[in-house]
């Protein structure tokens, strides 16, 4: 299984090395995307709050629950050592996919909202204290904002937030003001989950670091866009989801630097996470396993492996390529002929092809965005509609919701013009009954 996968994988990457992608070959690997609504090809572009499953991550999940099922760390017996093997090698996996130097900073968890509430948390209570100042960007999803802001009130710290550029990106310029010897944190968006814009980290991380503060990113939206290298990045904490990496629900990761981690309590207890307990108290267990209370999620950790193994068989030059032909033709759809106002900078270089949008019909009166998913969804075009959980940044460009269609390496040009054509018949259907009146 595993030389079947490694021959997959060199093939994969000499067909993205030789050309691009043969994207109906590599669509097939993607169950999901075959599915018809009312006749037609269903048209996912939804792929910001779920990346769709390619079959080898369902595969590596099948053979452990069919042929290595038992739990890690616990058994004397040969399924539950093969079963330790597989999910300690997913660990290996994904320290190498994010360039990170130490396994012993890789902490599994249930997705990246936990990993943030864990360090807000466990980092907070022992770093953060009065006149303490946290930075975040006015672009966070809630995840990377609510555990700041119980964090902060629990520890009297305060938050700042770097602003936008009218263009929609983070305003570098007032680094300058908003970082000081008070920062504790710069706690950042890779990506943001609206704008899609891509976020100049690297200037993020070292202006935090010249004023001795750690640095987290969250990096749920880059990681299926943009290959990370965590220690070139320098920053301290980097969290991401699988299921937004092709990977299933349930497993999240907490990359951190050990030293990091050594400095602080648990956040969560129970079994696996102590050395020793008396009935007075407890010592902490050696890292990562300090932070993997109770059964972890195994199956869900040796499917991000496969996940990762897939991805890199793509390879992120090829997706990288590709998802500049998906921005270039998403940017040209959606403009203001057809009605929209499109978020994030124009330019493709840029962004990434997460596109969040609202509508105005054929006369001129806005869709709702919930309205305008619905009449989508109906035809078979599936997009998220909402405050898409950043609601801070939404009442900044002077929005309560928004239409996103977001795209990854799998989407075709094809479901974008879907998308445009929906759009314009969304138009008239909304405008029908002024139209009549
Ligand atoms: N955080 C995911 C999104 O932005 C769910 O859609």
């Amino acid at each position: 299984m595993t030389l079947l996968r490694a021959a997959a994988a060199t093939a994969a990457r000499r067909g993205a090395r030789s050309a691009e992608l043969d994207l109906d070959r590599l669509r097939a690997d993607f169950p999901a995307l075959e599915r018809e609504h009312d006749g037609r090809r269903q048209v996912y572009l939804d792929s910001a709050a779920s990346s769709q499953t390619p079959r080898a991550v369902l595969d590596a999940m099948s053979r452990y629950y069919l042929e290595q099922r038992a739990n890690v760390h616990r058994g004397d017996y040969a399924l539950a050592f093969e079963a330790t093997l597989a999910y300690e090698a997913a660990r290996d996996r994904i320290a190498r996919f994010l360039g990170a130097p130490d396994r012993r900073g890789v902490v599994f968890t249930r997705g990246t909202t936990e990993a943030l509430n864990l360090v807000a948390h466990a980092w907070g209570r022992r770093h953060l204290g009065p006149g303490d100042e946290v930075l975040l960007t006015v672009a966070e999803h809630h995840s990377n904002l609510v555990p700041w802001q119980l964090a902060a009130r629990a520890r009297g710290a305060t938050l700042r937030f770097l602003p936008l550029t009218e263009e929609g990106e983070l305003d570098l310029s007032a680094l300058d003001r908003l970082l000081t010897r008070r920062t504790r944190l710069l706690a950042v968006t890779g990506m943001s989950n609206v704008l899609g814009a891509r976020v100049p980290l690297a200037a993020l991380v070292s202006a935090a670091r010249s004023v001795g503060a750690r640095v987290l990113v969250d990096a749920a939206q880059l990681a299926l866009h943009e290959r990370i290298d965590l220690a070139g990045l320098g920053a301290d904490f980097l969290a991401l989801s699988g299921h937004k990496l092709l990977g299933p629900t349930g497993i999240g990761v907490l990359a951190a630097r050990p030293e990091r981690l050594e400095e602080m309590d648990p956040f969560l207890a129970g079994g696996e996470m102590v050395d020793d307990v008396t009935l007075e108290g407890a010592t902490w267990n050696e890292l990562p396993y300090r932070f993997e209370a109770g059964t972890p999620p195994i199956a869900e950790a040796i499917g991000l492996g496969a996940a990762l193994d897939y991805l890199e068989g793509i390879g992120f030059a090829a997706i990288r390529a590709r998802e500049a032909a998906l921005t270039r033709h998403g940017l040209a759809l959606l403009d203001a002929g057809r009605g929209v106002r499109l978020l994030g900078p124009r330019d493709p270089a840029r962004r990434a092809p997460v596109f969040s949008f609202s509508v105005v019909d054929a006369s001129g009166d806005p869709i709702h965005p919930h309205d305008l998913a619905t009449l989508l969804g109906a035809e078979g075009v599936a997009v998220r509609a909402g405050h898409q959980c950043a609601r801070p940044l939404l009442r900044e460009l002077g929005l309560s919701a928004v239409t996103r269609a977001s795209c990854a390496f799998y989407t075709s040009l094809a479901e974008l013009d879907a998308l445009a054509a929906a759009i314009d018949h969304a138009r008239t259907f909304f405008s029908r009954p002024r139209a009549r009146g």
